[in-house]
């Protein structure tokens, strides 16, 4: 048999339309850089949305996942392993955490959380206090459950009924919280800067009166930090910067580096609800994802990667504001470390994916967060010099668009 074409038609033919991928098929990837079929260079502004924050094919990843390929693949969670136990000693003596629970994804680290709130106040209050706050604009994943904690209704459009007791208030609005919060809330779900829904850093003081108000009234806090996490904003979880601690937080993305991996860390107050037998995974805890996440996490826990995140960002800005004195594209450039959001002036609004596909022809990847923010999440160590070439491009993209 000879074999298919494989290329960017053949997406068309054989996959659901759930994506549109640019029209280039990538095929490998050092550091910062991509190459594509045709060989085109690109410098790698997106991070695969915020997963690969030691850059493509970091050597000691590489080891790390070629070392375990000879050892053990998996068992499934009948029995346990050395790399998840690693793992998960890594993540408790390193955050608030006292207990783990692995996944594949943010969703399913989303789905263990929320069914996690639920099932403690069914436990400790009954089963009245069951309703969950979230905030309008949040993202928290793709399965029914985080479709319905997340604030933005496209998402779950046509797929109802979605499961209930869930109630979303304007984001940074501590009175709109207090006027929903009450003693049936089991918990308040929040992304410490909202990723998708256009890059909105909580304001410290919001975050301090939300862990207030889950206090005063026996609801859990639940930091989404897929996004945010393993390193993203120059702490190892922002929360650690926001000086507010959750009862639950979850964490993918970067935490395996571009393996799939997902984690829910939470108290040892709260993890016992999900008591044996509760909730799993056939995959959660996998010895090939947790080796990568246990490297990938040592190495981004450390001065070196961490320290230097504030600088970056630092760059990334000056190169935005230069960009903008010359084109007056952006109305707000917002960031929180390399999580860097720069929202169009309203004319453009609508049309940001049109940057994005500029970009790609300049050797550029970048990513929109919803229709009127352009959104970079590099690698965290992207060399300076990657960030000035890229910006360059950006400039000619910004250009191109702006011409046409
Ligand atoms: C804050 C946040 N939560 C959850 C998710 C879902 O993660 P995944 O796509 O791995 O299911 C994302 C993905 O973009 C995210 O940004």
């Amino acid at each position: 048999m000879s074999q298919p074409t494989v290329d960017r038609a053949l997406f068309d033919q054989v996959m659901v339309p759930n994506y549109n991928p640019q029209q280039m098929v990538p095929v490998r990837g050092r550091g910062s850089r991509v190459w594509d079929q045709a060989g085109n260079e690109y410098i790698d502004f997106a991070g695969g949305i915020a997963v690969n924050a030691l850059g493509h094919c970091h050597p000691e990843l590489v080891a790390a996942l070629k070392d375990q390929a000879d050892e053990l693949w998996h068992l499934s969670n009948t029995f346990t392993n050395e790399p998840a136990l690693r793992l998960a000693k890594q993540l408790t003596d390193n955050t608030f955490a006292d207990k783990i629970f692995f996944c594949n994804s943010g969703a399913e680290a989303n789905e263990a959380a929320f069914k996690l709130a639920r099932k403690f106040a069914y436990d400790n209050f009954g089963p009245e206090k069951n309703e969950i706050i979230s905030f309008k604009q949040g993202f928290h994943g793709r399965t029914l459950f985080t479709v319905s904690v997340g604030g933005q209704p496209k998402y779950r459009e046509g797929f109802e009924p979605a499961p209930g007791g869930i109630t979303h208030v304007p984001f940074n609005d501590i009175e709109a919280l207090k006027s929903a919060i009450s003693d049936k809330t089991c918990a308040v779900v929040m992304e410490p800067i909202q990723g998708e829904g256009g890059v909105i850093p909580a304001d410290p003081d919001f975050a301090k009166a939300v862990r207030e108000l889950c206090d005063a009234n026996n609801a859990l806090l639940v930091f989404d930090e897929i996004q945010t996490g393993v390193g993203r904003t120059g702490e190892l979880y922002a929360y650690m910067g926001l000086g507010v601690t959750p009862d639950i937080l979850t964490s993918a993305k970067a935490l395996g580096g571009g393996f799939p991996v997902g984690a829910m860390l939470a108290t040892d107050r709260v993890a016992p609800s999900l008591g044996f037998g509760t909730h799993g995974s056939t995959y959660g805890g996998n010895p090939l994802a947790c080796t990568v996440a246990d490297k990938a996490l040592s190495l981004i826990n450390s001065k070196e990667v961490l320290g230097a995140v504030a600088e970056k960002n630092a760059l990334f800005i000056e190169e935005l504001n230069k960009i903008n004195a010359k084109h007056n594209i952006f109305s707000e450039v917002r960031s929180g470390g390399l999580l860097i959001g720069a929202e169009l002036v309203e004319a453009w609004h609508g049309k940001a994916a049109q940057f994005l596909a500029a970009a790609r022809e300049e050797g550029l990847m970048i990513l929109v967060a919803g229709p009127k923010v352009i959104r970079m999440t590099p690698s965290l160590i992207i060399p300076d010099e990657d960030i000035r070439e890229g910006m360059e491009k950006l400039e000619r993209a910004i250009a191109r668009v702006l011409a046409a």
